[in-house]
């Protein structure tokens, strides 16, 4: 007990998706020491599922395409909660980071006179979405990653944070482990940077990775920042079915966006059936003039499939609970029909969507330039998280920042396609430069030796239960019943009984056992993620049941229409001195005359 190897810098970043690059490369720029610290391997992150592109207005397909037109489809998706200022920061630099980018060395796919192509997705009026193939975010890994190891950052890679630490009201570092050797370790650091993306592991069917178990949100509501949108979680509409080992791999939007349709097992593009309101205006009157749209033409309008992804989710839920669904419970995503449009379309699809023709080839026998794929929605995204100030991406607390989908703000009630990469790259870039800033006007804090060895203690209390709970089966027992109470309809009785039972699982999680050594031990780790996982959970139920209406990504079968008097506040989330979890709303500040225009003439 007691024992720790120290690591001092001034900037400390703990993730390594594309936040935590971006926000890295930034600070390492601006001449601070740098660490990164990853629960996987570099180059691992669930940056990589944003496959079909990263959205930036810079019109190279379609010169009617602005920041202003951005904001405001952002605005739009994200039903009004969104964190205007955020959105508008947002719309106006994703085109520089993303030119930026390509200076650093990213390959992205070309228009015919040579500049970055850029695809239709979900929600956006234009073709906006700049891509490699479907393999977007792996390039950004890979540049970032290349160009941040020039900088000269420290990464400590396969490392897991169990705590950050205070000197007072401010942040003084982090306390951890080595997965490897199992080893703990103090990081000093006079700034932090959250980068720890998701929370998709709280349930069953995801298309998130092992690590995406809600430490950054945890981490950071133990350490008194407050928390916002917890209820809005995004089930994105197309993730695999079958088999049942593959269930919940993303299938790219980018299919629908190269002109993938989706019908139900009588043939229905059942999407024509219920178009909202809200997006009447922009959608197509028949197949053909949708088709016409995926394939560049400006005078038409969007096809149903490329609705917003809670509306496209609940329409598949629909089909399949009214019996019309496929074999395995999903529906019908289709591109292979596009045979009867474009010539040697097996080339072209093979050539648009690389990733996906491999994926259904080698995980479902399936080549899906010849048939359909079966389809349905899959836990991707939370729009909600760590609230931050929109310049800054500084929380509550001093010293302490979040960026990416970790933090809160930027998608409102929900998130658009494409701008998960847009949106780590714009606040990642800002939470690494305002965390160096902080760092060079600040000494590092004091650490608690005392609380170190309590922070052990517990950390390695799994080794000291008996074998009474097995923490695969309490993650299980928690995935199994989020994704039955608290997905994607919802009740007030069901998320009352899911309540319950997360105190349950809370009780059997402290009991949670692990056997062995500390050396690579899974079900140590595993026991250590339970902690996260549950108190994400409980973040999720109790904000959504205290949003009594459907907006969003956020739908509420007691509740199914949208509520005026909800269409004003954020539901925030923070620790109270007696260790319970506080819930309250917050007004949304009023937007600026300016950004309100933008959004009537959009109308
Ligand atoms: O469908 C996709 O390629 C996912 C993109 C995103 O979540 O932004």
């Amino acid at each position: 007990m007691g024992e720790y190897v120290t690591h001092e810098h001034d900037v400390l970043i703990i993730g390594a998706g594309g936040a935590g690059l971006r926000a890295a490369v930034e600070a390492s720029a601006a001449g601070v020491k740098v660490a990164v610290i990853t629960k996987s391997l570099l180059g691992k992150a669930h940056t990589v599922m944003a496959e079909g592109g990263v959205a930036a207005s810079m019109g190279n397909v379609d010169d009617r395409d602005n920041w202003r037109v951005h904001f405001s489809d952002t605005m739009r998706g994200g039903q009004y909660l969104n964190n205007w200022r955020m959105a508008e920061l947002h719309a106006k630099e994703a085109p520089d980071r993303v030119r930026e980018l390509e200076a650093w060395g990213a390959l992205f796919d070309r228009t015919k006179d040579g500049r970055i192509l850029q695809r239709n997705f979900g929600g956006h009026r234009y073709p906006r979405l700049a891509h490699v193939g479907d393999r977007t975010g792996l390039e950004m890994i890979r540049t970032l990653q290349d160009h941040g190891i020039h900088l000269g950052l420290d990464v400590f890679m396969e490392y897991t944070v169990v705590a950050l630490l205070k000197d007072g009201d401010r942040i003084a570092g982090a306390f951890g482990y080595d997965r490897e050797r199992g080893r703990f370790h103090l990081f000093r650091a006079k700034a932090v940077v959250l980068a720890t993306g998701g929370i998709g592991r709280a349930f069953k069917i995801t298309s998130n990775s092992w690590e995406y178990t809600g430490d950054g949100h945890s981490l950071a509501y133990n350490a008194g920042a407050t928390l916002m949108d917890m209820e809005f979680i995004q089930f994105h509409p197309t993730g695999m079915i079958w088999p049942p080992s593959v269930r919940g791999i993303l299938v790219t939007e980018g299919v629908r966006g190269e002109g993938g349709v989706l019908r139900n097992k009588n043939g229905e593009r059942f999407m024509f059936k219920d178009i909202p309101p809200l997006y009447a205006d922009q959608t197509a009157n028949s197949e053909e003039e949708g088709w016409r749209y995926t394939q560049g033409d400006k005078d038409a309008r969007r096809p149903p499939e490329l609705l917003t992804r809670d509306h496209v989710a609940r329409c598949i839920r629909r089909e399949v609970r009214e019996g019309r669904g496929s074999p395995h419970g999903g529906v019908f995503l289709d591109i292979s029909w596009i045979k009867e449009k474009i010539p040697q379309s097996a080339e072209h699809i093979k050539k648009k969507l690389p990733s996906m023709y491999h994926q259904f080839k080698q995980l479902a026998d399936i080549d899906i330039t010849s048939e359909p794929m079966e389809i349905g929605p899959t836990t991707h995204y939370t729009m909600g998280g760590i609230r931050v100030d929109a310049d800054t991406q500084m929380t509550n607390v001093p010293g302490l920042y979040a960026a990416g989908e970790c933090a809160a703000g930027l998608h409102g009630a929900n998130r658009l396609g494409g701008n998960s990469l847009s949106d780590l790259l714009v606040f990642g870039k800002r939470a690494g430069e305002y965390a160096a800033n902080f760092a060079k006007q600040n000494s590092v804090g004091a650490v608690n030796p005392d609380e170190l060895k309590s922070l052990e203690k517990r950390a390695l209390r799994p080794f000291e239960n008996d074998a009474s709970e097995n923490p695969y089966a309490v993650q299980h027992a928690l995935q199994d019943m989020m994704q039955e109470l608290v997905g994607i309809v919802r009740t007030e009785q069901e998320m009352v009984q899911a309540l319950g039972g997360i105190q349950e699982l809370v009780k059997r999680a402290t009991l949670a056992s692990a056997g062995g050594n500390r050396e690579y031990n899974a079900g140590w780790h595993t026991a250590i993620d339970l902690q996260n996982l549950l108190t994400v959970s409980e973040m999720v139920t109790r904000a959504a049941l205290e949003r009594k209406e459907s907006r969003g990504a956020h739908f509420r079968d007691d509740f199914p229409a949208k509520d005026n008097q909800f269409a004003t506040f954020n539901i925030l989330i923070k620790k109270g001195v007696a260790g319970e979890m506080q819930i309250s709303r917050e007004t949304i500040p009023p937007m600026r005359d300016e950004l309100k225009q933008i959004i009537q003439e959009m109308k």
